[in-house]
């Protein structure tokens, strides 16, 4: 326990935290999610959420992880013996993101690449799934201008696990401090071009017209918890575990205000510059916002070429500045998600950091491998689907339940975290986790099954 790598700086954890809370969630899912759920309305519920349950779970992990000093089973283990299973539930989670997480930053990689020839002629989508995806199902048969997903995959691991194995500071942490930066420097470049362009306004305008009538839909909040817990990596073992290699003096809570702010400041800017880019898309073919807006897999690799394709100039450099900032918010993303599995396998096994490398990545990427295929596709939609749908928010209202009412953990971590932070928790804190987000979460998903239902 004594021996416990630590990050280097807190400008290091702190762009570590953030680099896992951005990521394709806030490039791809934000903007869709939040116009099919009332567009400018949705941002009462977001805040909401943000504020009442985002941050202030935020702030409980990080004081769990530097509490009991352990990856996330093993913090919950010390923290109550008969809480490990929840950490092992939120490391399965994370492992089944991780796989197909990195099947889309091999994408993203390709159509890097895709970019420099624009290879995606005027079809995208026939080329996306008949060309690429095709193409890849066998290796053997790569075309001339498609080295098929699986050559990006097999890069993708490598240099995740590369950066795993190298360790906290010199890996996690020298990465981040190098790709973040890089990240927000191409995508400030990405959204000034991008609301410069024709019809930026119209699609501005679709985006943050609000719809008040969304808010009284339990749908509607739900959605928005899910993309707050799923943006701000709160609910799957990670931040526990980023947390547990903090130093003895460090500001909790500060960090966890940082890091939920910025995670979201850079999902409205990902917002502003998609909506600016749809706007200019269904301006130049004619068409309402409407029938351009996709979010996923359709709005980073069918829509996205096609606006490339009909940029006014340097359409490469476009493409290669927002597939570039795809891979780089991706790889960061990915790498905390697999720090997960691997703080918990070396901590329960008492194994080298080399070892539970190369077992945890090594199963992981294998399995990656089946949605390097069209077939992948499918599932890649279908699991998605599910964990976003019922697994994210689900996972977030067990783990405060659990910490504030089974385990009635909070009195303890508020005093932990107190005496290390600048910024004092008070009962604002123990009232949002404890009573507020089990009652508006609870219900907002007890009513969005029974309207399902009914
Ligand atoms: N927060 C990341 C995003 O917005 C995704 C993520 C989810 C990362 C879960 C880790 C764990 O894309």
């Amino acid at each position: 326990m004594e021996n416990r790598p630590q990050w280097g700086t807190r400008a290091g954890f702190i762009m570590a935290a953030a680099g896992s809370a951005i990521g394709l969630g806030n490039i791809w899912r934000f903007p869709a999610t939040a116009y099919e759920n009332g567009g400018g309305a949705f941002f009462l519920p977001y805040l909401f959420a943000l504020l009442t349950a985002g941050i202030p779970i935020l702030i409980m992990e990080f004081a769990i992880g530097h509490k009991y000093r352990g990856s996330s089973p093993l913090s919950l283990a010390r923290l109550n013996k008969k809480a490990e299973w929840l950490g092992w539930w939120q490391v399965g989670i994370s492992f089944i993101i991780a796989v197909y997480y990195a099947a889309i930053i091999a994408w993203a990689m390709s159509y890097f690449v895709f970019s420099l020839k624009l290879s995606w002629g005027q079809d995208t989508e026939g080329f996306l799934f008949g060309d690429y995806l095709k193409l890849a199902e066998v290796p053997g048969q790569t075309g001339s201008i498609v080295p098929g997903v699986l050559i990006p995959l097999i890069l993708v691991w490598v240099i995740a696990l590369g950066v795993l194995l190298k360790g906290i500071k010199k890996g996690i942490e020298a990465a981040n401090k190098i790709f973040l930066p890089t990240l927000i420097v191409l995508f400030f470049i990405i959204v000034l071009r991008a609301i410069t362009l024709d019809g930026a306004m119209e699609g501005l305008n679709a985006f943050f017209k609000p719809d008040w009538s969304a808010i009284a839909d339990g749908k509607v909040w739900v959605a928005a918890y899910g993309q707050i817990f799923f943006s701000l990596s709160v609910g799957f073992a990670i931040m526990i575990t980023y947390s547990s290699y903090l130093p003895k003096k460090s500001d909790l809570t500060n960090n966890a205000f940082i890091t939920g702010f910025g995670n979201s400041a850079f999902e409205l800017l990902a917002g502003i510059g998609v909506f600016s880019a749809l706007g200019f898309m269904a301006m130049q073919q004619g068409v309402s916002i409407d029938e351009v807006v996709a979010g996923g897999v359709g709005l980073a690799f069918v829509v996205f070429p096609q606006i490339i394709n009909e940029f006014p100039a340097f359409n490469q450099l476009f493409g290669l500045l927002f597939f570039g900032s795809l891979t780089l918010a991706g790889l960061t993303s990915l790498i905390s998600i697999i720090e997960t599995f691997v703080a918990g396998v070396q901590d329960k096994f008492n194994v080298s950091r080399t070892k539970s490398v190369l077992m945890g990545g090594g199963l992981a990427s294998i399995i990656s491998l089946l949605f390097a295929t069209q077939g992948g596709l499918y599932f890649l939609d279908v699991m998605d689907y599910f964990i976003n749908n019922f697994g994210v928010a689900l996972a977030g209202l067990v783990e405060i339940i659990l910490v504030a009412w089974v385990f009635r953990e909070l009195n303890n971590l508020q005093k932990h975290a107190n005496s290390v932070s600048d910024i004092m928790l008070g009962a604002w804190w123990k009232i949002c986790l404890s009573v507020i987000t089990p009652v508006v979460l609870g219900y907002m998903m007890f009513d969005n099954v029974r309207t399902n239902i009914s």
